[in-house]
């Protein structure tokens, strides 16, 4: 049967065959009346915690505040400025602004559509007044920022550093997966991560004892001990089912990351061939796992190509059509168009396409085809 339309995700083929196995423990958790943290929750954090490798694993509510307790956590607030990339979905601003800090950017490197190094290390050095406390790397698409130089400048420049892995889960530095390379690790598992749950969560995951230990307790109301609240926290707790759901999920993300990094080798395959798109960068230092295949799209052809797709019912995405620093939200900082001008060509250029655990290579060869033809058009 010829091909006629390609979904941008399909859940229902990376957990046909496991669905059964999922309700069970949801199933299970219904029984036992017991919906909030509890004994799923904690042997998730463990068996999560042992995949990253990472000493511990906090289950919470969602990603957005996985960065909000971490901040909370290194102290930081109102007065303090936190340093991070304009080209990343608005969360990572949002829970800047929450904790009562200031948001700050420093434009990408254009290749790898993250944080460049080098013009951190610039901002810092004018910072005389030290107001940045913390730099917010985000391991946009998968694709994992250079952890280890900027290991090297937030030491130097004595800033924290939080990474932003909500979409890098199993993204690999040399063998060490993202978020153990900052004082926390941030990660959603909003449904359409590469480890989703059935609603939304998030861990933040640390290899600090006393860290592990104040981010918990600003989890559940600024408390350790039920009723003495020591600190402001809030609910940041992760529902038991999810949990339930997680631990199912977990024994295959590694396969799934496979399957995904082979469906990205072999658009890379093709799509390098057509003039006017660039493929995905890849990072020598790390691996990418594709929670996003992102491809710029040349020559101002982006608008006529993604009309060209919806008619053909090629699913598609554009991750994110405005960067942080022009959002009306936070428009009383002053920023301007120009100010960051290799977030705003990405802006204009990027084009997220179907990937996900079981995406066919007849599929593949259907996008392509349209994204020739659209660019014939
Ligand atoms: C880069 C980035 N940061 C933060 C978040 C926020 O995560 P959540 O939606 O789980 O709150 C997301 C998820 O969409 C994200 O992609």
């Amino acid at each position: 049967m010829s091909i006629q339309s390609v979904p941008l995700l399909d859940f229902q083929r990376q957990y046909r065959d496991i669905l059964p196995t999922v309700s069970q423990s949801v199933s299970r958790v219904i029984e036992s009346g017991a919906f909030i943290l509890g004994p799923d929750v904690s042997a998730f954090e463990k068996e999560v915690a042992q995949w990253m490798g990472a000493r511990f694993a906090l289950g919470v509510s969602n990603g957005t505040d996985a960065l909000f307790i971490a901040m909370r956590a290194l102290g930081i607030g109102p007065g303090d400025q936190v340093l991070s990339s304009p080209f990343t979905f608005f969360a990572t601003v949002s829970a800047t602004v929450n904790v009562g800090a200031t948001p700050v950017f420093s434009d990408i490197d254009p290749s790898s559509f993250n944080l460049d190094v080098n013009r951190i290390e610039d901002i810092l050095k004018k910072d005389h007044q030290k107001k940045i406390k913390a730099i917010i790397p985000v391991h946009l698409y998968g694709q994992a920022c250079d952890m280890e130089a900027l290991q090297n400048v937030a030491k130097e420049h004595q800033v924290h550093l939080i990474e932003d892995a909500c979409q890098s889960i199993g993204t690999k530095i040399q063998e060490r997966k993202t978020g153990n390379w900052g004082s926390f690790g941030c990660f959603s598992l909003y449904p359409t991560k590469n480890l989703g749950a059935v609603g939304d969560a998030g861990i933040l995951i640390t290899h600090d004892e006393h860290l592990a230990k104040m981010a918990a307790a600003i989890r559940t109301h600024g408390s350790r001990e039920r009723y003495v609240h020591e600190w402001v926290g809030s609910n940041f707790r992760m529902d038991t089912v999810q949990a339930a759901a997680l631990r199912v999920f977990l024994p295959h993300l590694d396969n799934w990351i496979r399957l995904r990094q082979e469906a990205a080798q072999y658009y890379d395959e093709q799509l390098s061939q057509l003039e006017g798109i660039v493929i995905p960068h890849r990072s020598p230092f790390s691996t990418h796992t594709f929670h996003q295949y992102t491809i710029r799209v040349l020559n101002k052809k982006r608008a006529r190509l993604i009309t060209h797709l919806k008619s053909q019912q090629v699913g598609h995405m554009i991750y994110y059509p405005i960067p942080c620093h022009l959002q009306k939200a936070i428009s009383y900082l002053g920023y301007q168009a120009g100010d960051f001008p290799l977030a705003e060509q990405a802006a204009q250029e990027v084009l997220s396409l179907p990937i996900f655990p079981g995406i066919t290579s007849q599929e593949q060869d259907y996008v392509v085809a349209q994204i020739r033809a659209g660019l014939a058009s």
